[in-house]
């Protein structure tokens, strides 16, 4: 039979996978900009369930990346005053914009419980995710 597939499943399965294979990838997830409104909204995750399914433009990691249109890693997410904790074994962070015909439209954000992980290799690989997802939003 002729299952379809919707693009929140296949994001889901993106998540999945990452988090699955990638030992230092602990909470994977997807944001979204929320209409016309200044704010992102959260999208399919893995990982423990977040209370920041709203995160205002400017406000925490994810807040600044959908601003800046610009990669943010977070070594140490103890160093970062406009931090939003979501849960306290998580130690760094890395936030990957995505980008649709030119514009920021959502982010990849990863959360690790292992210090200082992510390298430009992380930093690369996950913008190649972010292209093979905008392929799935345009
Ligand atoms: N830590 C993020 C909030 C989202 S949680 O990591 C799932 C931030 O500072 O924007």
């Amino acid at each position: 039979s002729n299952t379809l597939i919707t693009v929140d499943e296949r994001l889901l399965k993106i998540c999945e996978l990452l988090e699955e294979n990638i030992v230092y990838y602990n909470w994977v997830g997807f944001y979204f900009k929320n209409g016309d409104k200044h704010e992102l909204k959260l999208g399919p995750y893995v990982g423990e369930p977040t209370d920041h399914t709203i995160i205002p433009f400017g406000k925490g990691i994810c807040g600044q990346v959908a601003v800046s249109n610009k990669n943010f890693v977070v070594p140490d997410v103890k160093a970062q005053d406009n931090y939003i904790a979501c849960s306290i074994t998580v130690k760094a962070e890395i936030v990957v914009p995505i980008f649709v015909n030119g514009e920021n439209i959502g982010q990849i954000d990863i959360d690790s419980n292992t210090a200082d992980p992510f390298t430009e290799a992380d930093e690369r690989f996950l913008e190649f995710v972010c292209k093979e997802v905008s392929k799935l939003l345009d």
